[in-house]
Formats: C-alpha cells, sequence, structure tokens
C-alpha cells in the first residue's frame, strides 16, 4: 500500500513516515518546504534504509497534486500540511484560512478523481475549545475555538464530515492530538521551529543547548495544582504509532472517526522543567512571567477509545520525551540547517 504525507517534511509527519516505512508501506511526501528542510529525507532515509518518493509542491495547487495522484498508485492520504503558529494565526487569519482549507478542498477532489478513500487528519485538541470540561472525550461538543488556527482544524472536520456523509466509500479518522514532543531516539530527526519557539518543549532545549538564556513560565496563578499551565505532553513517536494503527483502521471500516491521541495524563510546566532537568541533568533557568494571550489553564485526553478502536495507547512517558527532545537538540543545535 501507497499512503501520501502532505506536510510529510514536517515534525509529525517525519516520524510518522519512518513509522510506515518500518512497517512496510510505501510512502509518498508532498511538501512545500515553508516549515520544513529537504534534509528530512536524507534523515529518514538513514534511520529506516528506505527513502520517500518526494514531490516538493504547494498541496493547494491541483495541478502539481493531480501529478502526484497519476505517478503514484495512492491508497490512503495522511493530510498534515497546513499552517500551525496559533499566534500567527491571530494577526494573519486569511493565510490561515485559504492555505489550510484549500489544501484540504483540493485533495478531496483529486482523492474523488482517483477513487482513493481513506484520510487520516491531524486535528488537533484545541477543537474542543474554551469552555470544554476536563478530560476531553471525543463525543463532546467542538467549537468555540480561541483562534483561526483552531477554527481550520474545526472547519476541515466538518468538510470531512459531509464530505463521507456525501460517499459512503470514504473513509475519515479525524485524530485530534494533544501536545506532541520528543524525537525519534535516534537523534536524526525532531522539532526544528523557525526563529524563536513558541511551543515550550524546543524552548527548553535552546536553554538547554545555551542557545536562549532562560525560559519564560507564562503565569503561575492558574487554578492548577502549582499554578502553571498543564497539559496533555505526548512522545510524537508513539503519535506516528497512532497513525499506523490509523491507515490500518481507515483500509478496514467506512464513515468517520473523532479520535484523540494523548496520554490521559496532564503536567505542568514546572513538571515538564524538572522532568527535563532530572532526564539529562541539566539546569534549566526560568522566570516567571505573565499569561499568554488564549492560554487555557488545564486540558487533557480521555484517551480510552483511541485503546478501544486501535488498541492504542502511549508507551513513552515525559522522561522520555525530554530526553529525546534533547538527544536531538544536543545532536542538531542549529535543526536541520547545516
Ligand atoms: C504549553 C504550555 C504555555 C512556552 C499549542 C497549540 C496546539 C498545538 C500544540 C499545533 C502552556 C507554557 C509555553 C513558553 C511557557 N499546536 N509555555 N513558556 O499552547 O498548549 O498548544 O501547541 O498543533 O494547537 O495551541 O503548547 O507548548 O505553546 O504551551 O510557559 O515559552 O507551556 O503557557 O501552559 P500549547 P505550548
Amino acid at each position: 500500500m501507497n499512503i501520501l504525507l502532505t506536510g510529510g517534511a514536517g515534525f509529525i509527519g517525519s516520524h510518522t513516515c519512518v513509522e510506515l516505512l518500518n512497517s512496510g508501506y510505501g510512502v509518498v511526501i508532498a511538501d512545500d518546504l515553508s516549515n520544513s528542510k529537504i534534509q528530512v529525507i536524507d534523515r529518514i532515509e538513514e534511520i529506516t534504509g528506505k527513502r520517500p518518493v518526494f514531490y516538493k509542491i504547494d498541496v493547494s495547487d491541483k495541478p502539481a497534486l493531480d501529478v502526484v495522484f497519476k505517478e503514484n498508485d495512492i491508497d490512503a492520504v495522511v493530510h498534515f500540511a497546513g499552517y500551525k503558529a496559533v499566534g500567527e494565526s491571530c494577526t494573519k487569519p486569511l493565510k490561515y484560512y485559504r492555505n489550510n482549507l484549500d489544501t484540504t478542498l483540493t485533495l478531496l477532489e483529486l482523492m474523488e478523481k482517483y477513487d482513493v478513500n481513506s484520510f487520516i487528519f491531524s486535528s488537533s485538541a484545541t477543537v474542543y475549545g474554551a469552555d470544554a470540561p476536563v478530560p476531553y472525550t471525543e463525543g463532546m461538543q467542538t467549537g468555540g475555538c480561541t483562534n483561526p488556527y483552531g477554527w481550520t482544524k474545526y472547519m476541515i472536520e466538518q468538510i470531512l464530515k459531509d464530505a463521507s456523509a456525501a460517499n459512503e466509500k470514504l473513509s475519515v479518522v479525524l485524530l485530534r492530538y494533544f501536545n506532541p514532543i520528543g524525537a525519534h531516539s535516534s537523534g536524526k530527526i525532531g522539532e526544528d521551529p523557525s526563529g524563536i519557539p513558541n511551543n515550550l518543549l524546543p524552548y527548553i532545549t535552546q536553554v538547554a543547548s545555551g542557545k536562549l538564556s532562560e525560559l519564560g513560565v507564562f503565569g503561575n496563578d492558574y487554578e492548577t495544582h502549582d499554578g502553571t499551565g498543564v497539559r496533555d505532553y505526548i512522545h510524537v513517536c508513539d503519535l506516528a504509532d497512532g497513525h499506523v494503527l490509523s491507515v490500518k483502521y481507515a483500509a478496514e471500516h467506512k464513515g468517520v472517526q473523532e479520535i484523540n491521541l494523548g496520554t490521559g495524563v496532564g503536567y505542568s510546566v514546572l513538571d515538564v522543567v524538572n522532568a527535563f532537568e532530572q532526564a539529562n541533568d541539566i539546569k534549566i533557568p526560568y522566570a516567571i512571567k505573565p499569561r499568554r494571550d488564549g492560554d487555557l489553564p488545564e486540558y487533557y485526553a480521555d484517551a480510552s477509545k483511541a485503546l478501544k478502536l486501535l488498541g492504542w495507547s502511549a508507551k513513552r512517558d515525559l522522561k522520555a520525551m525530554c530526553r529525546d527532545s534533547w538527544n536531538w537538540q544536543k545532536n542538531n543545535p542549529n535543526g536541520y540547517e547545516y
């Protein structure tokens, strides 16, 4: 079977590519490299001994994407391609709606043309919105998103539900990620944000490497066990395993399934700092800063549906996530840039 990964050169896409190749699938990557580097393809080959087919294209470019379907016998699509910076989505909403929705609609039109009927979507816990009680369960009301990025995920889920309702052959799995961190144990692929990292773990690893001087902790006055924000961190390799099982599931079932991919355990910012220091024997200096706009105090997954439906549960703990994040950063102080 051949699996098309849009945005497959990115952080989660590249880790999913490794696990799909290791599981015997053929992989085709379509990526415009706007938020990833071509070196990722070489690293994937170094890890697996296999090289994915690669197309440098804008996934919303229909003639270009048509070539990908024409030249490869695609059996399923995993759609990672999309802009994902929460803050940027607030200052450039049209860029986010245009790109994230257009890539999805172009994909669906070509999947219909080439009779490809399995669609796994990189969704996000952000679709549960600001008022959802924790733990988040898949049957909960979604919407009430707090930024355009989150709304694009919500809208794409709706597009896919309508597309599947109109085409009984189309099988859709909506994977709602929590907070993916960590890296492949080889240290050859990992998270490589451009500029100052927005997310916690890449910021911590750049403090550990000396690139940044100290971590700013965004608020310690939340109603949580230590006042700092609580999230459900999940190892990116566990997330990748969830995608492999979802490809198998989609091939054997019809209709739409929303599935949380989280550990079901929430850790605070200071829990993560402490775990990182212990896992790597490195001190992380930090200072308490004001809360960040849009941040929620606490959320984590009810992960029981993934276990029931896919036989999946997270295997790697927070210490492994912190150890693997640092192993990647230590071996690649400037990311993929040589
Ligand atoms: C985690 C915690 C911060 C940075 C976002 C998106 C989500 C998904 C994952 C794409 C929070 C605190 C962070 C820092 C800090 N993205 N923090 N200092 O905001 O939970 O989720 O990334 O799919 O959709 O919303 O992740 O890593 O930015 O923050 O104190 O320098 O760390 O306040 O409590 P977040 P994050």
